[in-house]
């Protein structure tokens, strides 16, 4: 059956942003591509490329599964699973290293990017990171990998390593294709609606995240920053606030902006904040209680070990099958 993967990194907080810009395109595709198997896992190898804190990592990484599940992700047709628990990953990294070039991994925007906000020291993890990400995509032969445009780059050299490994060892990677995610609406920052709304930013304000409680989501959107017209109007150049505001409402409801607009014709930012707060806590309703559900159930880990089970199986194939072309080890008995 022909594949589609992905990874997620467990960093910082889901927010709605990520969630109508991404989730939700994301698992829309599940349904959309029938004949495809998902195997979509949590990049936790990639988090350490940079420090982090145990608890919190381990944290993140149990969240994440059980968000993404709680979005909408269907076990049936997914195999979800954590990238740490299927050494294979770690193992195809560095044969795929010694098949990759230092002035290729330099060349990589992100990793100059990190490396130079980085004040302590750079580590080799960070340097090598697009090569376990490209023994992540290739152990798997899939032939979709939707990301974000920031992963195109990643996703080039992937393909150029795999070209250059068939070439030597007789084919053994599917070429994988990119599936740059179909642009859902990009939701702006609360308290500054001309950046984005980002899960890295500092200000709390700035954003709702998936499990804010109600109270919280309400506050976040009364204190949202606006303008001082007082109409609901969508003008996202001269009125990035209230057209952002108008963007979440609408991809939402699926209303358009004109009835958005008629609907709220003669009445003011108050009323039209009061509404939205309601219609941001009713999506979210029902992804908190699933999470909630989820999150210390045994239910939980099965879904990630069998998903880990699928997947290791099919790793452990390629990864031999690779070591034999090499020439590694013993030749394999018949
Ligand atoms: P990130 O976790 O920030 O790397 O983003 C993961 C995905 O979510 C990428 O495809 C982003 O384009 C998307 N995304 C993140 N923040 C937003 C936002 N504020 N609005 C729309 N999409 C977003
Ligand atoms: N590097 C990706 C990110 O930061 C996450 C990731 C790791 C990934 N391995 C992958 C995405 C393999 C797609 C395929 O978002």
């Amino acid at each position: 059956m022909k594949r589609v993967l992905s990874g997620i990194q467990p960093t910082g907080s889901l927010n709605i942003g990520t969630y109508l810009g991404s989730v939700k395109n994301f698992v829309k595709l599940q349904d959309t591509m029938p004949d495809y198997e998902f195997f979509i896992f949590i990049a936790d190898l990639h988090a350490i490329t940079v420090p982090k804190d145990k608890q919190l990592l381990r944290n993140k990484i149990r969240e994440l599964a059980a968000l993404y599940i709680a979005c909408g992700l269907r076990p049936d047709r997914v195999n979800l699973y954590i990238q740490s628990e299927i050494p294979a990953h770690s193992q195809l990294a560095y044969l795929l290293q010694c098949n990759s070039y230092i002035g290729e991994l330099e060349r990589m925007t992100q990793y100059k990017e990190k490396s130079r906000k980085q004040e302590t020291g750079v580590t080799v993890g960070l340097f090598t990171y697009p090569t376990l990400m490209a023994a992540d995509i290739l152990l798997y032969d899939p032939e979709f990998v939707p990301v974000g445009v920031d992963q195109k780059q990643h996703l080039e050299l992937t393909r150029d390593i795999a070209q250059r490994m068939n070439n030597k060892f007789n084919d053994i990677f599917t070429v994988p294709n990119p599936l740059i995610a179909e642009v859902g609406a990009k939701i702006m920052s609360l308290s500054d609606p001309t950046s984005k709304m980002s899960k890295s930013d500092a200000n709390e304000k700035a954003r709702i995240n998936l499990l804010d409680p109600e109270n919280i989501i309400k506050k976040r959107i009364k204190s949202a920053v606006t303008d001082n017209l007082g109409t609901i109007k969508y003008d996202p150049e001269n009125r990035p606030g209230i057209s952002n505001l108008m963007t979440i409402y609408s991809v939402i409801t699926n209303k358009s902006f004109d009835s958005i607009e008629e609907s709220y014709e003669g009445k003011g930012y108050k009323e039209f904040k009061e509404d939205l707060g309601e219609i941001v806590f009713q999506e979210l309703k029902p992804i908190q209680e699933r999470y909630y559900e989820l999150i210390n159930s045994s239910e939980l880990d099965d879904i990630l070990d069998k998903g880990r089970d699928v997947a290791a199986k099919v790793a452990f194939k390629k990864i031999m099958k690779l070591n034999d072309r090499i020439g590694l080890g013993r030749k394999r008995r018949k």
